[in-house]
């Protein structure tokens, strides 16, 4: 898939920096063409000359070049990248692109490149660790970068940890499939649940769950980079949708969630239901705030039940629209998630046990089963909730 891909290869200075050259190299054999720009820091790690050999073109660093006094345009190499790859990224760099310090031409170039840009981190445990790194690559994974996550082994320092560059075949991987599954989902439109519900006991206070939103809002995201167009109906979470294809539908409680779904899902091709929706509510919500009275009685809420927006929805469905669900369960599983795909009329439901590590609620991380209608069932590694989305998204289109 990189055959023919403009990529900017941009190197800072750091150890890891020799393992450019392996990706460098992995990059022009399958096919791309590569301008590596170099910070200052780097070229103290790496020599320009191996890279220019190896890409076949000058490498550039300064903003002038300086015996012809040429100026190195930024915006001109931004336009023309097809991707941006930043390995091995300093905690320095990083903290540059969070915060738009264009003090080199490495960061300048990012700030007008249009084309995506894959960042792989590569620093010791510590810095790794530090506030200012996680709160930094937050801002940058909330504009849209994809980071492709250190792993975690013997560093520079002989400490053992996290920061270490992931290596170049997994990075040029990520590329590739980032390039092949680019298009795939062009001309869907997708409507997906995400995060809680809020069900009203009185002005102040609700009954909720732990639901974050992440593996809803991921899989938004996933479909909106292979081109899909997203209606993502959102219960209160503190995240935001980025990609320009997802329009937001905020709610809060279960009805208010049924009433967007009802409104969207005629016009969807699939529906996603990620959403951990309050089976029950209070039946009345009082007007004004309950107080506590004099006397510490017990208190009575009674609730009745929500409707069930996957089943609904699975009753009108129509032949070629398709709807994925989830069980999030802590027993007999297996069985469970059949089961709820049967009852709700679902396609294919995705597995998570509390049980096991990583997996569930406010983790960045899922591990899940897909089981589909046919009772094909695959079980995946404990993997990033963006790489889970792109399988769920992978066995709709199978289906
Ligand atoms: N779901 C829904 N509306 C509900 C309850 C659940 O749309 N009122 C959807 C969820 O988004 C998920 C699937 O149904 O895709 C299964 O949700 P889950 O809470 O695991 O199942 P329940 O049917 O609520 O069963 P239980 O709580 O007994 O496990």
């Amino acid at each position: 898939m990189l055959k023919g891909k403009h990529i900017i290869l941009g190197i800072t200075g750091g150890i890891a920096a020799y393992k450019s050259v392996s990706l460098l190299r992995l990059l022009v054999k399958a096919g791309a063409e590569v301008q590596v720009v170099i910070t200052p820091a780097g070229k103290e790690f790496i020599t320009p000359v191996t890279l220019s050999a190896l890409s076949g073109k000058p490498v550039i660093s300064e903003f002038f070049t300086a015996n012809t006094g040429q100026w190195n345009s930024h915006v001109d190499i931004g336009l023309w990248a097809d991707a941006m790859v930043i390995a091995p990224a300093t905690a320095s760099t990083i903290g540059k692109m969070a915060n738009g310090v264009a003090d080199n031409m490495l960061v300048t170039t990012y700030l007008s490149a249009k084309a995506p840009v894959f960042i792989a981190p590569a620093m010791d445990l510590d810095m790794m660790a530090h506030p200012s790194t996680t709160r930094n690559l937050a801002t940058l994974r909330s504009w849209g970068n994809h980071i492709i996550e250190p792993a975690t082994g013997e560093l520079a320092s002989h400490l053992m940890g996290r920061g270490r560059m992931e290596e170049p075949e997994r990075i040029v991987e990520v590329l590739d499939r980032f390039f092949d599954t680019k298009d795939t989902l062009k001309g869907k439109k997708i409507l997906i649940t995400a995060g809680p519900t809020h069900e009203k006991i009185d002005p102040v206070r609700f009954i909720g769950n732990y639901s974050s939103g992440k593996m809803g809002y991921a899989i938004a995201e996933e479909a909106a980079a292979r081109g899909a167009e997203v209606t993502l109906v959102s219960g209160p979470v503190e995240i935001a949708p980025r990609h320009e294809s997802i329009t937001l539908v905020k709610v809060e409680s279960a009805l208010e969630m049924l009433a967007a779904c009802e409104e969207h899902f005629d016009s969807s091709d699939w529906a996603v239901m990620c959403a951990a929706v309050a089976d029950y509510r209070p039946e009345h919500s009082a007007s004004s705030k309950i107080k506590r009275g004099d006397k510490g009685d017990p208190m009575e809420l009674r609730l009745v039940a929500n409707p069930d927006i996957a089943a609904t929805l699975g009753k009108r469905k129509r032949s070629g629209q398709l709807i994925a669900g989830f069980a999030l369960e802590t027993d007999n599983e297996t069985d469970n998630a059949i089961g709820k795909l049967n009852r709700k009329n679902l396609d294919m439901i995705v597995l998570n046990s509390l049980r096991d590590k990583g997996a569930g609620f406010r983790t960045d991380t899922n591990k899940v089963s897909i089981i589909t209608r046919g009772g094909e069932r695959t079980d995946y590694p404990l993997k990033s909730k963006t790489e889970v989305a792109s399988d769920i998204l992978d066995t709709l289109l199978k289906l």
